[in-house]
């Protein structure tokens, strides 16, 4: 991975490798995609004040995460599928974060289940939640996580309606999968993902399967999970989670000032400043936009976490400036999942922080604590 020099080379790589339905469904965003676009040239806006002449020998990006250290300001975001963008993609992708020292966050909707994972790495990470209709199933998934000794929920609250995206349907990304000839002609292109994929634990969603009745078969089981989403989900659910889960609770998904007061009033212990990746509402404001009124309003009660754009040091750096405590990655990682299983995400976290060392350096700071908005320039 050599010529592999920033998350774009990862990104060429990821589309060479994977089939096309599955590079799409990560690459992608809902209806225009003006909130995905948005989300990074937004971030991109942001200019930074070049500082010289002040000794920045001593830059180090540790810090703590919900009270925990971390060699770095960043989280691994939950990610569906990740298993079908290599086999065992959540398994190594957890691994990578592990050995670089940052929380790994297993999706509800991944293919290696919560005892998969638990069962192949060293340490704890964090699980993913979205509520269902089927609060026993629900419930039981919660205790599950807390079976695995998982570290963090993270209850994801943007997902009560799910975003159309088209190029998932021009994929045949449906519920139930459509096989067209030109989609086996492309699996048939790419047969190490094939391979990676055929060696895998599993090929659909692992902590479903097998845990509703009725819901061994793929078809079946896809069409169960299509219909759960609950529109009826409001913030007495999050209190009922909260009487369940014993440990420390993230809220995912906030992009609103009013919306993060109420987060703050329920004792979850952080929040991420979200809009999915612009998978949801499209005309919604880019993630950074969104920001620094949310930090304003409740920065002070809870810890505030950002995703949505980052695709260099440089964006991590511009977040913290503007208030976030620490940042999740998606698809950063997803490309160099599908560029190259493990070492690929362990590409990522290389890219990411070799560029947020010089990005520091060029700005004149020597410490994450020290990042605040006297780094941008006005
Ligand atoms: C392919 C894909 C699948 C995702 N699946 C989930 C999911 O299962 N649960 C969740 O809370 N968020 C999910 N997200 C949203 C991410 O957690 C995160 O908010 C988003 O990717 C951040 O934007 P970025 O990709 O620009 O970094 C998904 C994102 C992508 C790209």
């Amino acid at each position: 991975m050599k010529h592999i020099t920033c998350i774009e080379d990862l990104r060429q790589l990821h589309k060479r490798r994977v089939p096309k339905a599955f590079f799409d469904y990560a690459d992608r965003g809902s209806y225009s995609e003006d909130t995905l676009r948005a989300n990074c040239d937004d971030l991109a806006q942001i200019k930074f004040r070049q500082r010289i002449l002040v000794d920045v020998s001593k830059r180090d990006l540790a810090t703590t995460i919900l009270g925990e250290p971390a060699s770095m300001p960043l989280v691994l975001a939950p990610v569906g599928l990740l298993g079908m963008q290599h086999g065992d993609g959540e398994i190594l992708a957890c691994r990578a974060a592990q050995a670089a020292g940052v929380p790994f966050t297993l999706s509800t909707m991944s293919i290696c289940s919560i005892e998969d994972v638990a069962a192949s790495v060293d340490k704890p990470f964090w699980f993913q939640l979205y509520v269902m209709k089927d609060r026993g199933f629900i419930k039981a998934l919660i205790e599950r996580a807390i079976a695995a000794k998982c570290s963090a929920l993270v209850l994801t609250v943007d997902l009560q309606v799910l975003g159309q995206r088209h190029q998932d349907i021009k994929n045949g990304m449906t519920v139930p999968p459509e096989w067209t000839l030109s989609k086996i002609v492309d699996f048939a292109s790419k047969p190490a993902w094939v391979a990676g994929v055929l060696r895998g634990k599993r090929r659909t969603f692992g902590n479903i399967v097998g845990h509703i009745k009725g819901t061994d078969d793929i078809t079946e089981l896809s069409q169960w999970t299509a219909s759960q989403f609950d529109t009826t989900l409001t913030w007495k659910d999050v209190e009922w989670i909260r009487s369940i889960w014993p440990g420390k609770l993230v809220l995912k998904g906030i992009l609103d000032v009013e919306d993060a007061e109420q987060a703050a009033k329920t004792g979850a212990h952080a929040l991420v400043v979200s809009n999915h990746g612009g998978r949801q509402l499209d005309g919604a404001p880019s993630s950074i936009e969104a920001l620094p009124e949310i930090v304003d309003a409740v920065g002070a009660q809870m810890e505030i976490m950002f995703d949505g754009g980052i695709r260099s040091g440089q964006d991590v750096m511009r977040a913290l400036a503007l208030g976030a405590k620490s940042c999740m990655i998606g698809r950063a990682y997803v490309y160099g999942l599908g560029a190259g299983g493990e070492a690929g995400v362990a590409k990522t976290f290389d890219i990411i922080r070799n560029e947020l060392l010089i990005t520091m350096g060029l700005c004149g700071v020597n410490t994450i604590a020290e990042i605040d908005d006297h780094v941008l320039a006005v």
